[in-house]
């Protein structure tokens, strides 16, 4: 059998899921790992550039329980993909010292995404983290672990691929063809609104549906959410466009023709937002019951979450220290330590 392609992929343990995190990478995951090798990186190293403290690392492991627990949910499946711990793979650490030697800082500061993080972390620009400047070679390390061929990443990660692949490109130049060149796999769709309608759905803007929430508080935050401000009373004809509870009538409402005819009428000004929001709080609680049903299935198997990610990373250890030994022997970097440990066993004393 032909051997398949390796995927890699993953996310910083930050905690539960919502329907972004779904619509924008889960799913596709799902899709993905009957198609490939599939490894999923818990990157909590990564976390490290914008939250050093203690106190924010002591939240990781609780943060990973969740995380995982809704990638199961989801349909995950441990038998197929290869769920790992990025802190607890040694090679991880020292593939990203020799990657460092590969790169230039010009093009590493001039990445948006890292300003993007500083900014978002509230970190001044003058004062950058070595690491955070750095993520992007941890990432590149991370990828060229499993020798990876294609990354599923979003748009504001496509650039660290590009990145990782003249990693690859210059390291097999200067030392033979180690890596294959990774591929960035873009997500076709388009980042999920939050309900506040003002940007993408995130933890930190309180704007998240998360895959965890019960129905009672999936109505009170459809209840809650932003919709046409102009339209205050039902009479009015209203914008479905980039409309938030309209949004996600499109991507979990799989009954079409309400859909259709809801957006019809709200167009005309022939329904109330009491009808529109009812039958997609209906909608996104039916999408949700299997999830939610799983979830707990999973979440009293105790210890169940722990196994899976201690599996995969025993086994991305291995494949890891592979990759690391044939790096190091390419390198030369092997041969000084045998040489010198070879004469001194040898040595026999004057
Ligand atoms: N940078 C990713 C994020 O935005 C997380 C990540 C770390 C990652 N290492 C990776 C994604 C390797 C894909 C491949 O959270």
């Amino acid at each position: 059998m032909e051997e398949r392609k390796r995927i890699l992929t993953g996310d910083r343990p930050t905690g539960k899921m919502h329907l972004g995190h779904y619509v924008g990478s889960i799913a596709n995951r799902v899709k993905l790992q009957d198609l490939y090798e599939t490894y999923i990186i818990i990157a909590d190293l990564h976390t490290l550039t914008t939250k050093p403290l203690k106190e924010d690392v002591l939240k990781i492991r609780e943060n990973i329980h969740e995380m995982v627990l809704d990638y199961l949910a989801c349909g995950l499946d441990p038998a197929k993909v290869t769920i790992y711990l990025q802190s607890a793979t040694p090679a991880v650490y020292q593939m990203n010292l020799v990657f460092e030697m590969l790169i230039s800082i010009n093009r590493l500061t001039n990445l948006p995404s890292i300003k993007e993080m500083a900014r978002n972390a509230h970190i001044d620009p003058e004062n950058v983290p070595f690491g955070l400047i750095g993520y992007p070679v941890l990432q590149s390390a991370d990828i060229l672990m499993p020798r990876a061929h294609l990354v599923p990443v979003g748009k504001d990660n496509e650039a660290h691929v590009e990145f990782t692949r003249d990693i690859a490109r210059r390291f097999n130049q200067y030392y033979g063809e180690i890596f294959p060149l990774p591929q960035v796999m873009l997500s076709d769709v388009p980042t999920l609104i939050g309900t506040d309608g003002q940007g993408k759905m995130s933890k930190s803007a309180e704007n998240a549906i998360f895959l965890s929430d019960d129905a009672k508080t999936v109505e009170k935050k459809i209840t809650g959410a932003y919709t046409d401000p102009n339209r205050i009373r039902a009479d009015i004809p209203g914008t479905v466009e980039n409309n938030p509870i309209f949004v996600y009538h499109d991507v979990f409402n799989p009954d079409k023709a309400e859909v259709d005819d809801l957006k019809i009428r709200y167009r005309q000004g022939k329904v109330g937002d009491v009808e529109v929001k009812g039958k997609l709080i209906m909608a996104l609680n039916r999408f949700l019951d299997p999830i939610r049903e799983r979830r707990k299935q999973f979440a009293e198997d105790k210890g169940f979450v722990e196994k899976v990610v201690y599996e995969g990373t025993q086994k991305m250890i291995e494949i890891s220290n592979q990759t690391l030994k044939e790096m190091m022997s390419a390198m030369g970097i092997s041969g000084t330590w045998n040489k010198i440990s070879r004469i001194a066993r040898d040595y026999q004393g004057k």
